[in-house]
């Protein structure tokens, strides 16, 4: 099969539940490969890397958009969308980014463990009492989805009363990664209208009355003299926090219970202490990618003999480059312990996920304990993948706990 052939087999079906024998076929073609004109694909770990760390590399941004889909300003979710850091260029995604950072801190982010452990053990209360005797838990619905939205809120500053109205809204907005039908915008347009009004309404509230939260923090940098972050600015990257900070670890909590399910040797490690936790959350990361791949605009440039060009659609492959087996031994085992290199899975350079430590922190908390609590934790029937290509995860993952 020639590339064009292996990419489109991945977009059927069959690829999109199981990617990884096609993109071990595009591995043998090499580190990058032509779909065509227009169109270049990006499997190697050492390749990937290097594209997202190249400047010249942009990510697609208005004057794309203004090409691709002229009528975008009628639509909130891409006014919203075009002051994201993930859809900005320097020097606009460097000014925004740098000033998200400083409210962002290591030690904000490390001073919510307590307030995880607390949420998944409610959690787990939650199951406990659903599947003791002997029940069907389904662990997507009753913990995945729950754990990674409610910490998002926490963090923000969302309170308690408001997070259960909340949470389907951002379930809905975060359907914008995988559009691939208009008619969904409709939904997706809403849903970002009523966060954009919630957040209003919880910035005039904070400013009123600050409390120790990331929005009153964000709100301290903006109304600072050297903020020059705009009130738009500032809600828009808050919507952009819960979409990109939601499903994607709903989606590392599932794939890495999913291994321990079909391994349970896995879980039997991590119980017994002899893997750390954190080494079983990096190697879930590379073995099941919550998100397969991004993309870049391309620049006239060569890329491991491949030619790219001028505005050439770049595919960066992260879930390919995490299975390279230049870079992995046994790529397709999961191994925990072997201290390879960091996946790709938060990508890399100028857009590095600003949220990669917070993600680990909700996997080294939530599947310890998750094991501890379940020892017998086995599964009750065929878990159903979400048919998603861009973000991998499961819609429901059956299980029993005792
Ligand atoms: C396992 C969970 C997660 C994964 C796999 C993940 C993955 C990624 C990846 C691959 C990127 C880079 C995209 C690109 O280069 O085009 C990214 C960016 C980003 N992520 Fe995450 N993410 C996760 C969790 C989170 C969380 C919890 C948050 C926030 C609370 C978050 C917020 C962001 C933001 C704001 C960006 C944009 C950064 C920029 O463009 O400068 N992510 N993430």
């Amino acid at each position: 099969m020639d590339a064009l052939e292996i990419f489109t087999a991945l977009g059927t079906p069959d690829g999109r539940a199981n990617p990884y024998p096609h993109y071990a076929a595009l591995h043998e073609l090499g580190e990058v490969v032509s779909l065509g004109p227009g169109a270049v694909v990006v499997v190697g770990y050492d390749a990937i890397n290097s594209v997202l760390r190249d400047a010249g590399f942009r990510v697609s941004d208005e004057a794309a958009l203004d090409r691709d889909f002229p009528g975008w300003r009628d639509n909130p979710v891409f006014v919203q969308g075009m002051d994201w850091i993930l859809n900005l260029n320097a020097p606009r995604h460097s000014r925004i980014r740098s000033l998200i950072a400083r409210a962002f801190t290591a030690r904000r982010i490390s001073g919510l463990e307590p307030a995880i452990a607390r949420m998944a053990d409610d959690l787990l209360d939650g199951m406990a009492e659903r599947g003791a005797d002997g029940s069907v838990v389904e662990f997507m619905h009753d913990f995945a989805y729950l754990l990674p939205v409610t910490v998002i809120c926490e963090l923000i500053g969302i309170p308690e009363a408001d997070r259960e109205a909340f949470r389907p809204i951002a379930r809905d907005l975060a359907g914008v990664f995988e559009m691939h039908d208009v008619a969904t915008l409709p939904a997706i347009n809403a849903a970002a209208v009523e966060l954009l009004a919630y957040f209003t309404g919880l910035a005039a509230e904070r400013r009123a009355n600050p409390r120790d939260d990331l929005i009153t923090d964000l709100l301290a940098i903006s109304d600072s003299d050297d903020g020059r972050l705009t009130d738009a600015e500032l809600l828009h990257n808050l919507t952009l926090l819960l979409v990109a900070g939601f499903e994607t670890t709903t989606n590392l909590l599932g794939n890495g219970l999913q291994v321990m399910l079909q391994q349970p040797e896995v879980g039997a490690s991590l119980a017994a202490g002899s893997v750390p936790a954190g080494a079983l959350v990096e190697e879930a990361l590379r073995y099941d990618s919550p998100v397969q791949l991004t993309s870049r605009v391309g620049y006239p440039t060569e890329l491991c003999g491949t030619k790219v060009g001028d505005g050439d659609s770049v595919m960066t492959m992260i879930g390919a480059g995490n299975r390279d087996p230049r870079k992995f031994t046994d790529p397709d085992k999961f191994l925990p312990l072997r201290h390879e290199g960091a996946p790709l899975s938060f990508g890399g350079g100028a857009h590095f996920c600003i949220g990669a430590a917070l993600a680990r922190l909700e996997g080294t908390v939530a599947f310890p304990r998750l094991l501890s609590r379940f020892p017998k934790i086995a599964a009750a029937g065929a878990p159903v993948r979400r048919e998603t290509f861009l973000l991998r995860g499961f819609d429901a993952l059956p299980v029993t706990i005792a």
